[in-house]
């Protein structure tokens, strides 16, 4: 059985999560060794010997990543001991200034920091990656129509170009929103040491340059016990999760034979284990389950700031644990977004298909009174009316003749009739930022800029 102090050493160990951080720990630590030496708190000669060690042990990391995975010490506490041991084991005692004017409490946040720095960096290139796709597909379906619903019901066709264009606003919204984050998150808490700054003559703008922070925290004990960069960025993600789950259950849905308005490519569906016809949209779905693991990220870091008293508390430790989860997440799951819909084949005939007989064109036919001198009241009854009877008789207001019209009411004539058909109504609806190709052509063009920018 283990001892109560195994027992708790292990509890209080985080290396299975910072280690990721190593990269960042020693990038971090050389500039403030570099600062250190310069500024005569340690020696020059010790401070390029710490320099070399670090640089050293950096390149044995990365050579023991390379082939596989980096083998730790299971005793370590954390990350940042686990390298300052390896540091006193290649150059001796010169490995015990490196932390004079640091504590773990700066140098976890700045790690933590970099860190997130350079993954929203790729997150905001996955998100114009995504963004391109849907706009290279949108161009191509100006004319192809499908219906347009509210509430899951048919309400007025629509250009798929229109459709997959509403993805790409949410999507520039969430890359706006990330890029707007940087500046918070890019403050270097590096300097403040445990919670109270230092009375050493360090140099702080040194290694903010240093490290290509846009500034240095103002106030030491925010500094180490600020998370909110964490907490942002997990809700920004829980945002382009929602999105991204939002277009995964449409994929599902349109692909359903009832639908049957897309095909998935072979590379995100699987077949069934017994059922031999089966094509399952198994990647949209992951996409769709996995919103909850970045929602609950945002749920669990939130909970754990609530309440801690300024600065530094050992709960913070699990920042990493959310951060983590919700950066392994969004990230795949941008990117197979992109897969998905590279892969996916549309369905036009399907689309057009599924507005035959299903009256979305109704309110042109009582917009079209209305322009005659109707009052829209009025107009929308008559339209009720010829509506019931059409579906009493089977048919679609697409298969009136012009006799029939007439007989309904008598402003109707044959400028109603050019009115009717599907695509028509699409084209009809030209006001800014509205379905017809005219509309969506501008769309694009405001769609490209932000691709440029
Ligand atoms: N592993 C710790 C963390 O992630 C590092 C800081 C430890 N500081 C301390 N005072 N125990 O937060």
């Amino acid at each position: 059985m283990k001892t109560n102090s195994q027992g708790s050493r292990t509890f209080s160990a985080s290396l299975d999560i910072d280690s990721r951080l190593w990269e960042h720990d020693l990038k971090a630590s050389i500039a403030h060794a570099r600062m250190l030496g310069r500024q005569k708190i340690i020696d020059t000669a010790q401070a390029e010997t710490i320099i070399a060690g670090l640089l050293q042990i950096g390149e044995e990391l990365a050579l023991e990543m390379s082939k596989g995975v980096i083998k730790f010490n299971p005793e370590a506490e954390d990350l940042h001991s686990e390298i300052e041991t390896r540091l006193f084991q290649k150059i001796g005692v010169a490995a015990r200034m490196l932390h004079t004017a640091r504590s773990r409490n700066d140098q976890v946040a700045t790690d933590t920091r970099l860190y997130l720095l350079d993954e929203v960096h790729l997150l905001c290139d996955n998100l114009l990656d995504l963004k391109k796709e849907l706009f290279q597909q949108a161009q191509l379906h100006l004319e192809t129509i499908l219906p347009g619903m509210t509430h899951l019901q048919h309400g007025q066709p629509v250009s798929l170009s229109h459709h997959l264009l509403a993805y790409f606003w949410m999507l520039d919204r969430d890359q706006q929103r990330l890029n707007d984050s940087i500046k918070r998150i890019s403050s270097l808490p590096l300097g403040s040491a445990a919670l109270a700054g230092t009375g050493f003559p360090i140099d702080r703008i040194q290694v903010q340059r240093e490290l290509g922070f846009l500034k240095v925290s103002e106030n030491s004990l925010d500094a180490v016990s600020d998370r909110d960069f964490v907490i942002e960025f997990l809700s920004h993600g829980s945002l382009i999760m929602t999105h991204l789950s939002r277009l995964a259950e449409e994929l599902i849905l349109w692909s359903t034979p009832e639908f049957g308005f897309v095909e998935l490519g072979d590379e995100v569906t699987t077949g069934s284990s017994i059922m031999p016809q089966k094509k399952n949209p198994d990647v949209a779905e992951l996409i769709r389950g996995r919103v909850g693991r970045v929602h609950g990220a945002l749920m669990g870091s939130l909970t754990m700031m609530k309440g801690l008293p300024l600065s530094y508390n050992r709960d913070l430790q699990e920042d990493k644990v959310h951060l983590f989860a919700g950066l392994d997440t969004v990230g795949p799951c941008l990117r197979l977004m992109i897969l998905m819909l590279q892969k996916c084949q549309w369905k036009p005939h399907r689309m057009r298909e599924s507005l035959r007989k299903d009256f979305s064109n109704a309110t042109d036919l009582a917009d079209d009174l209305v322009e005659k001198g109707l009052s829209f009241r009025e107009a929308h009854e008559v339209v009720g009316r010829l509506v019931q009877t059409c579906l009493s008789a089977g048919k679609g207001l697409e298969d009136l003749t012009l006799a029939e019209l007439k007989a309904t009411h008598i402003l109707f004539n044959e400028t109603t009739l050019a009115k009717i058909p599907h695509l028509q109504v699409m084209k009809a609806r030209s006001s800014q930022g509205g379905t017809s190709p005219e509309a969506v052509r501008a769309q694009l063009q405001l769609a490209e800029m932000t691709l440029t920018l």
